[in-house]
Order: structure tokens, then C-alpha cells, then sequence
């Protein structure tokens, strides 16, 4: 192997190197990443109603009344309990979607798991969960009415905000 064919070598690597990001570059500097401003499609009266309205006139103890008349048969409440047929809903406003650790998760809403639960995403999934992560185990035909989801919500606030994820176990012995 001469020093030569080494060099060569050498350039060829350096060469696609360079290629490679300058396409990359040039790709991201003619293709804006940009969110589309509509969706591709939408079916009639399906579109996401926004929730923030209807949160500034919601009552928490109505939807403390819902949650225990429609929820409870399926969701825990309180931080800690063990999972039901559902998981435990004590802080999961502003929590990861399917992000709470050992419960098992459909795939559907594991594949939702980028986000987290916003006002907005859990009145989405409130309204339809079966067309926010279609396949998801979570049979519930939805809560038309906006006002009613909206008690729901922030009643769901009253139950503790996000917690972390994985919280480590206190320290034993520690004063
Ligand atoms: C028939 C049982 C059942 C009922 C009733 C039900 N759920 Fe669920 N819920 C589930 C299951 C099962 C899942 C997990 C879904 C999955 O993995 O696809 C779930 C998931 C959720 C999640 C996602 C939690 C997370 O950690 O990402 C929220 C939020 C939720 N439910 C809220 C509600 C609310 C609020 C109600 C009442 C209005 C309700 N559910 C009624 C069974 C139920």
C-alpha cells in the first residue's frame, strides 16, 4: 500500500464528507421546515375546537362530579395508586403522553409520546381518543360537549401538575 493510494483514500472520505453536508445544507436552506398552516385534510365538524375559551368559565367540582361518574371506573387518582385499566391520572397535566413508567402502553398513544398533555391535546383526546391515537385501548366514545371537557380539565389540574417522570427514590437514613 503506497503513501499515495492512502492520500487518495484520505480524499475520497474528506470528499463524501463534504458532499454529504452540502446537501444536507442545501436542503434545509431550500426546504423550510415548516409546520403546514391546515392540515392536509379535515372531516367536516371534526376539526379541534379550541379549548381556552370554554377553561375560563369551567368549574372544577363539575368536573369533579364527571370525572368520578365517567372516569374513575377505569383511571386511579391519587399520586401513587396502582395503575387500573388505565393509568393513574394524578399529575398528568403537562405530563409526557404515555409517559408515566410501568404502565404499559397502547402502541397508538406511544406513538403520541413526543408531546405532552396540554389544555388543548387532552381536550383533543377527550373529545375523540379514538381519532387522537387511533388503535388506542382507551374506549371512551368521547365528551362532545366542549364545556363539559373543559370542567373535566381543570379538575384534572386540581390532582397535581406534571410530576417527574422517573422519580428517584428518597435517600434512606438522609436527617
Ligand atoms: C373504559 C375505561 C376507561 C375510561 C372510562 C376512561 N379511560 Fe382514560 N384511559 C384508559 C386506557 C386503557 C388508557 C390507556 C390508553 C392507551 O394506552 O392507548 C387511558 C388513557 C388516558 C389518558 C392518557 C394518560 C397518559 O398517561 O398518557 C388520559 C389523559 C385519560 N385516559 C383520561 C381519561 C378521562 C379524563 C376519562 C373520563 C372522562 C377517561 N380517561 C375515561 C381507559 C379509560
Amino acid at each position: 500500500m503506497d503513501s499515495m493510494f492512502l492520500n487518495r483514500l484520505g480524499a475520497a472520505v474528506l470528499l463524501s464528507v463534504v458532499s454529504v453536508w452540502v446537501c444536507h445544507a442545501a436542503g434545509f436552506a431550500l426546504v423550510p421546515q415548516t409546520a403546514p398552516a391546515k392540515p392536509a385534510f379535515s372531516l367536516p365538524g371534526q376539526d379541534s375546537k379550541p379549548i381556552a375559551p370554554y377553561l375560563a368559565h369551567a368549574d372544577a367540582s363539575r368536573g369533579d362530579a364527571l370525572v368520578h361518574q365517567i372516569c374513575t371506573s377505569c383511571h386511579a387518582l391519587n399520586e401513587g395508586a396502582s395503575d387500573g385499566v388505565g393509568p393513574d391520572l394524578a399529575g398528568v397535566t403537562g405530563r409526557k403522553i404515555a409517559g408515566l413508567a410501568g404502565y404499559a402502553y397502547s402502541a397508538a398513544l406511544k406513538g403520541q409520546a413526543g408531546h405532552v398533555w396540554s389544555d388543548q391535546a387532552l381536550s383533543d383526546w377527550l373529545t375523540s381518543p379514538a381519532r387522537f391515537a387511533p388503535g388506542t385501548r382507551m374506549s371512551l366514545v368521547g365528551l362532545t360537549d366542549p364545556a363539559q371537557r373543559a370542567d373535566v380539565i381543570t379538575y384534572l389540574h386540581t390532582l397535581g401538575d406534571a410530576r417527574p417522570l422517573a422519580t428517584p427514590p428518597e435517600a434512606k437514613g438522609t436527617p
